[in-house]
């Protein structure tokens, strides 16, 4: 694409899992390897955004030239991304956030509790894209909806449910794709209809959503 097609945009990128603390020595989290977001973040910056880059623990180095900044739970996600993205153009959000988090963070290590069964009590974690639109409507906004069944009718419901301009469905069912992978096969969904994207590698298809999402959010500020 057009290396300047983002000059002069602000993008807002969250990625990886995020990793909810149980005592000062466990958490629960999730097996997001942060490829897909990180590889939007690259596709950005080449495109000439400026890039915040919001990542939960990932093994990936920070791609050149992003803001990056660093976090851990689902709450300091949320903190980051109001912050970040109050005068951003555009907001994906690509993390694998944690549904759920201890009630409680245990002071100290949690003992064995002998032959005994141990109940761990979970609340709800924010949801931070649907914060970020309800705070910032006019963000051009863009969920990812990863699914194992009904994939395109669940991912137009969260669409809806979310208040996002745009969501981007795939099939977590298929191990050649998706999560761990180097390659992800989509379909972009928005209230203009369906764009599907065979698979290719995250690199290729990061180039390729930035392009149609650039075109996208251009066009949404127009209607
Ligand atoms: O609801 P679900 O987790 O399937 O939605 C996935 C999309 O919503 C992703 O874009 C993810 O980054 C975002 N999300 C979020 N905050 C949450 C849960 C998901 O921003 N608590």
């Amino acid at each position: 694409f057009e290396s300047g097609l983002l000059a002069g945009k602000h993008v807002v990128i969250t990625a990886g899992p995020t990793r909810e603390a149980l005592d000062p020595v466990r958490y629960i989290s999730n097996h997001s390897s942060g490829k897909m977001g990180y590889a939007l973040a690259t596709a950005a910056v080449e495109a000439g955004a400026r890039v915040t880059l919001i990542s939960g623990p990932s093994q990936l180095p920070a791609p050149d030239r992003v803001e990056f900044v660093s976090i851990d739970s689902a709450e300091q996600m949320l903190t980051a991304s109001m912050q970040a993205a109050e005068h951003c153009d555009m907001f994906i959000g690509g993390a694998a956030v944690c549904d759920y988090r201890p009630e409680a963070i245990s002071e100290h290590k949690i003992k064995k509790q002998g032959e005994a069964t141990l109940t761990l009590s979970l609340v709800p974690n924010p949801d931070i894209i649907a914060s970020v639109v309800k705070q910032y409507p006019a963000v051009y906004s863009v969920a990812f909806a990863a699914e194992t069944e009904n994939v395109l009718e669940y991912a137009r419901a969260k669409r809806v449910k979310k208040g996002v301009h745009c969501i981007i469905a795939n099939d977590v069912s298929d191990d050649h794709i998706g999560f761990n992978s180097d390659e992800n096969a989509v379909t972009i969904i928005d209230r203009s209809g369906d764009i599907r994207l065979d698979q290719r590698s995250k690199a290729q298809l990061a180039r390729d959503l930035i392009e149609l999402l650039a075109n996208k959010s251009e066009q949404a500020k127009d209607t």
